[in-house]
Formats: C-alpha cells, sequence, structure tokens
C-alpha cells in the first residue's frame, strides 16, 4: 500500500486526534467544519484513499457512484450508528466501512439518564421560566414532576448502551428493568444489569413507567415507535430517544402527546436532523437536546482513536477491528 495515503476528514474533529491525523498522514481535514454536500462527498472518495466521515453524511449509494471509477478504499466512520452508510452498495463496490463502537457507551448511558431526569422532574420548563424573569418563588405546588427511584423503566434493544442504562437504572434508582431486544441477553449479563426480558414490545410499552430506546436505526425499526405503539404506553409514561430520530414517528408522537397518551418526552435524536418537527418546539413537556448522548471530550477523542486504529489496520493489511461492510 502507497506509503502515504490521502485521508480526507469530513468534519472537524477533537485536536489530538486532528494532530495525530496530520502528523501521521497526508490528511486533509475540513478546517470550517461545514458539512460535505453529497457532490464533495462524491469528490472526496474520489480523491482520497480514506474517508474519515461521521453521521452527517449521507453516503448513499449514488453518492458511490458519482465518484467512480476512482473510489475510496475505506470509510472510517467516526461513530457506532451507520444508518447513513449505503452498507449493500459499500461491500457489492468494494469499499470496507468501520465504525467506533464501545467508546462511547457510558457516556451516552449517562446522558439517557440526564435526559430521563429530566423530563421526569420537569428541568426544562423550570430553567426556561427562570431564565424568561417568570419564577416567582417557591410554592408546594410549583412544577411538580414525577419520581424516577422504584419505578419501571423498558428499554428497547439491548445492546452495549442499553446494557449500561440498565445498570445505571437498577444499581442507582432501584428501578425495576424491562427489557425487549431481537437477541435475548444471557443470563448472566441479566443479571449483571439487573434486566429482564420480556416477550414483546407491546407488553414492555404496556408495563413501563419510562422508555428508552437503544435499538440501531435499521429498516426494521424505522417508526418501530408509533401510534400504535404510542396508544400501549400508560398515560403517566415518558419515552426517551438518544438512539435514532428514525425509530421514532415524530407526528405520531405529536399527536400523541397532545391527547396525553403519554406525559412527556426527551429527544436528543430527530427524525430529519437538524430539522425539528416545529409542534415538539411548541410542547412544553417535551426536553429536546441537539444530539449530544456522545458528547464528552473523553469519548470524542476516544472515537477518533478508534477510527485510527481500524485506519491502522487497513494500511497494515491487518483484520478491521470493527468492520461493519
Ligand atoms: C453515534 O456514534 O452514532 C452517535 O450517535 C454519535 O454520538
Amino acid at each position: 500500500m502507497d506509503s502515504s495515503p490521502r485521508i480526507i476528514v469530513t468534519r472537524r474533529l477533537p485536536e489530538a486526534v486532528e494532530h495525530e491525523l496530520v502528523t501521521r498522514f497526508d490528511a486533509r481535514l475540513n478546517l470550517d467544519d461545514r458539512q460535505f454536500t453529497a457532490p464533495e462527498l462524491s469528490a472526496a472518495l474520489r480523491e482520497a484513499d480514506i474517508v474519515l466521515c461521521t453521521l452527517t453524511d449521507p453516503l448513499s449509494r449514488a453518492v458511490f457512484l458519482g465518484a467512480a471509477p476512482a473510489l475510496a478504499r475505506l470509510l472510517a466512520n467516526f461513530g457506532v450508528g451507520f444508518n447513513h452508510i449505503d452498507l449493500a452498495a459499500a461491500r457489492e463496490l468494494g469499499i470496507a466501512v468501520t465504525n467506533t463502537p464501545g467508546v462511547l457507551t457510558e457516556d451516552t448511558a449517562d446522558h439517557t439518564m440526564l435526559m430521563l431526569l429530566a423530563a421526569a422532574r420537569r428541568m426544562s420548563e423550570g430553567e426556561r421560566e427562570l431564565r424568561e424573569g417568570r419564577w416567582t418563588g417557591w410554592r408546594p405546588t410549583h412544577l411538580l414532576g414525577t419520581r424516577v427511584t422504584g419505578k419501571v423503566l423498558g428499554i428497547v434493544g439491548f445492546g452495549r448502551i442499553g446494557q449500561a442504562v440498565s445498570l445505571r437504572a437498577s444499581a442507582g434508582f432501584g428501578m425495576k428493568v424491562l427489557y425487549h431486544s431481537r437477541r435475548p441477553a444471557t443470563a448472566d449479563v441479566e443479571r449483571r444489569t439487573g434486566a429482564a426480558a420480556v416477550g414483546s414490545l407491546d407488553e414492555l410499552l404496556e408495563r413501563a413507567d419510562f422508555v428508552t430506546l437503544h435499538c440501531p436505526a435499521t429498516p426494521d425499526t424505522r417508526h418501530l415507535i408509533g401510534e400504535a405503539q404510542l396508544r400501549r404506553m400508560q398515560r403517566h409514561a415518558i419515552l426517551v430517544n438518544t438512539a435514532r430520530g428514525d425509530v421514532v414517528d415524530e407526528q405520531a408522537l405529536v399527536s400523541s402527546l397532545r391527547a396525553g397518551l403519554l406525559a412527556a418526552a426527551a429527544l436528543d435524536v430527530f427524525e430529519h436532523e437538524p430539522a425539528i418537527h416545529p409542534e415538539l418546539l411548541a410542547l412544553p413537556n417535551v426536553v429536546l437536546v441537539p444530539h449530544l448522548g456522545s458528547a464528552t471530550v473523553e469519548s470524542r477523542v476516544a472515537m477518533g482513536r478508534r477510527a485510527l486504529a481500524n485506519i491502522d489496520a487497513f494500511l497494515s493489511g491487518s483484520t478491521l477491528p470493527d468492520r461493519i461492510a
């Protein structure tokens, strides 16, 4: 392989990661951090051996074909989710794809608990009231939320992040944790994380006081939580989504919240991000956060290092640690 392969990096990355990229490789950074357009992505795939991409790059078949005949040989995705990449097309065209699992698990799980607590204790409503100068002082009936400790948490998708949330919720908050997953966890994982499997998604939705989503975005999970599922939830229940926006039918969520079918929601991810459904913006009982699940210095540097580990393996011809295509 070429001794100085060209790497194109599609977004700004933490300084330590960019430093390593430019000192070790012929790396082109995106210094103004502007999102690449589809033609710019095709050009990057044509000009580079490796593209270090992120979830803001829709890497469709059309984008790959726009780069042909010369095509990068590795897409090193900075992130664990890969619903923005057409893996089947990448496979057909001989482009290897890697992601960065594991390193953002703990921070995303912490963030999920933060979102759950914020919605339960009406934190955004309180902060808005205070900042807008509407707070008139303490009173016994002011902004009453709902208790988290001891309640039932339903986890949809029980991979690394779902399990880390379960551990926090059961050990830290004494919650009774139920989960639903395509693949049931081992008895050992269930014991360690304090979770019990339920037979169906419907059962989980009916029993949980809080529902949190941790499944990947795939064609099968698109709108997994739609009108019928929201109707199954208890009226006092709260929905948390730190997975991917597509998993929830946002229009159905808006209608269900308006109809009082559930009490509140906390959303870190959105169907058409960065665009936010205008009615979500108007609902007071929704906590809205701009996709910050893994946004700690520690996670983001670790994600960069993991992408670099995949690049190193690729360049040395070794097995890719996190190959997804
Ligand atoms: C991921 O890694 O897919 C996250 O959504 C980014 O934090």
